[in-house]
């Protein structure tokens, strides 16, 4: 029970990471909102779940945030900690990426982010006690062919990780962001399922495996515990140790 009695707000969770650290988190006694698109399967896959309150909400919508915060208010009775996990890629080079396609990724991975974060803020201050959950990407710090859009949008996400963790500890707030590496969800299977791809990816982590969701909601566990009040502004990555080598 590391969460007993917290309000959380997990985004995009319905598939893959969200969806589990959001069951993680109310199987730690949290109390969840659970965000994610109303084409996503989120009215039904934490049904069952009395302490999990699914919301069907595209994060990058007009008036999107304001009423997210307003519904954690309303029915969970406030924010304590905030898990921006929804997110969006794409694979396109440089000379070829629409502008809509930047902004897509940028809508969802950075602007939103930076709008859940600026609402919840003054709610965890008034508390004085609040934990902001970023998840960027090994791509913050990395990139790969066909990714710009990905890799700008996570290292926008670290930088405005850490200076909310700058601006708002001495408030009981902290910030960190997670850097996940090949994690196998919505968004990689169709990658991860063809044999010859998933061996490589296996293959270059030092655990000989790929990541599951679980992995990286454990290490979200940790950073909205108590017990990570001295940690503020980090990167936590947690790739099996993918980016150990050149
Ligand atoms: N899977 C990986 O290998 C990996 C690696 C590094 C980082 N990440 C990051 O992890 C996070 C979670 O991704 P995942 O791998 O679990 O993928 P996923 O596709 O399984 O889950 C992402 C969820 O976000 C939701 N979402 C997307 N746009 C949204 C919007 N506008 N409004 C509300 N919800 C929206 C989707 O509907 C989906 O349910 C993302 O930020 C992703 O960039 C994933």
């Amino acid at each position: 029970m590391r969460l007993k009695d917290k309000k959380a707000i997990v985004t995009g969770a319905a598939s893959g990471i969200g969806e589990a650290t959001a069951k993680l988190f109310a199987e730690e006694g949290a109390q969840v909102l659970a965000v994610d698109r109303p084409e996503s399967a989120i009215l039904e896959v934490h049904k069952g779940v009395a302490s999990i309150v699914p919301m069907a909400q595209d994060i990058t919508e007009d008036g999107a945030p304001e009423r997210i915060i307003s519904e954690a208010k309303a029915r969970l009775g406030g924010v304590d900690v905030l898990m921006n996990n929804a997110g969006v890629s794409g694979r396109t080079f440089v000379e070829e990426i629409p502008l809509e396609e930047w902004d897509r990724i940028f809508n969802v991975n950075v602007r939103a982010q930076f709008l859940l974060c600026k609402l919840a803020l003054p709610v965890m201050k008034d508390s004085g006690w609040g934990r902001i959950i970023n998840v960027a990407s090994v791509m913050a710090e990395r990139t790969d062919y066909g990714l710009a859009p990905y890799c700008a949008s996570k290292a926008g996400v670290a930088g405005l990780t850490r200076t909310i963790a700058l601006e708002y500890g001495k408030f009981g707030i902290t910030a960190n962001y997670i850097l996940p590496g090949p994690i196998y969800t919505g968004m990689t299977q169709q990658n991860f399922d063809q044999e010859y791809i998933r061996t490589v990816w296996e293959k270059k982590t030092a655990v000989r495996r790929l990541g599951q969701p679980i992995d990286i909601a454990r290490g979200a566990l940790f950073l909205a515990s108590d017990e990570s009040e001295y940690v503020t502004g980090i990167g936590l990555t947690i790739d099996g140790g993918l980016t150990l080598r050149t």
